[in-house]
């Protein structure tokens, strides 16, 4: 209890509020909700289209649904070599990947100390450490050479990143030509009243979202197209994304809502309230 107050206090503290302490000191291992049986969390929101009913335990579902779109898009092939997941959580969509897909190496960026650890334990009990790893890496500045990599992957991320611009950027360096980008990601909007400031504001903080990446669907389409990745696929999913993904979580057991730092949760009341979209992108490096 008295930790977690410290780190709460440690992440309002001016210059102290990244997102890799969003990730380890208040999500922790905790993430969005734990699955009680695999004791893996989930850190996105989810696809719900499928899913006929919202339980507690649905997100976890929802989460494996989320994957699977994302990484059908990218049309993996017996001849990729190299696949990165940009900004990969725990490592689960990269386990998932190599379960369900024919890839040679998968290798996860992330900024979070904690959960580079963790995902890397994962693999490496799950008996995937040959062909996935997580590596500490940000997706605007990615380790990788210039035309090496063949597919890139990226969950509900992007709005973290500094900024967007950036990332497709480092995309369309480090894809090989006919390369492809799948990508799915949360739009914070931009707020139509006074109200709806403030509660980006407090999302803005307590998620970490740079206020460079805040702005509708449509200007997120402009700026992928303005990257010069040609664009094979664009649409909003936020209908099968954030209604349900709020429906599950007002219908979460109280108790959970103590697993997370408690005036994090307080302030993250943003996440409930101020305008969200969520946006799927399918690309290719020409
Ligand atoms: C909402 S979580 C999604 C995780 C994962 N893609 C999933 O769907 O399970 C966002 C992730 O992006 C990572 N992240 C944020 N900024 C990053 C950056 N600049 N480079 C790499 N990873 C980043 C966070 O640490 C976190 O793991």
């Amino acid at each position: 209890m008295f930790s977690k107050l410290r780190k709460t206090f440690d992440f309002f503290r001016p210059g102290h509020n990244t997102t890799a302490k969003v990730y380890d000191d208040m999500l922790g291992e905790f993430g969005l909700a734990l699955d009680e049986k695999t004791k893996i969390p989930s850190v996105n929101m989810g696809f719900w289209k499928e899913i006929p009913q919202i339980k507690p335990d649905s997100i976890h579902h929802a989460n494996r649904e989320m994957f699977r779109i994302v990484g059908e898009a990218a049309r993996f092939s017996e001849e990729d070599s190299h696949v990165v997941d940009a900004g990969c959580g725990f490592a689960t969509n990269i386990k998932y990947c190599i379960e369900n897909h024919r890839i040679q190496k998968i290798t996860g960026l992330n900024v979070s100390p904690f959960q580079i650890e963790w995902g890397n334990r994962l693999l490496n009990k799950s008996g995937l450490s040959h062909k996935g790893e997580v590596i500490n890496g940000s997706a605007t500045d990615m380790p990788f050479a210039s035309e090496s990599i063949d597919r890139v992957v990226s969950i509900e991320a992007a709005f973290h990143f500094e900024t967007r611009e950036t990332f497709f950027e480092e995309v369309k360096r480090v894809l090989k030509p006919g390369g492809i980008l799948s990508m799915a990601d949360l739009v914070v909007c931009t707020p139509k009243n006074a109200l709806q400031k403030l509660f980006v504001k407090s999302l803005s903080k307590t998620l970490h979202v740079p206020k460079e990446n805040v702005y509708n669907f449509e200007e997120y389409v402009a700026l992928a197209y303005k990257s010069g990745l040609e664009i094979l696929h664009i649409e909003t999913i936020g209908k099968e994304v954030v209604n349900p993904f709020h429906k599950w979580f007002w219908r979460r057991p109280v108790s959970e809502f103590f697993n997370y730092n408690l005036i994090w949760s307080v302030l993250g009341i943003g996440f409930m309230f101020a305008r969200l979209d969520y946006i799927r992108i399918v690309a290719r490096k020409k």
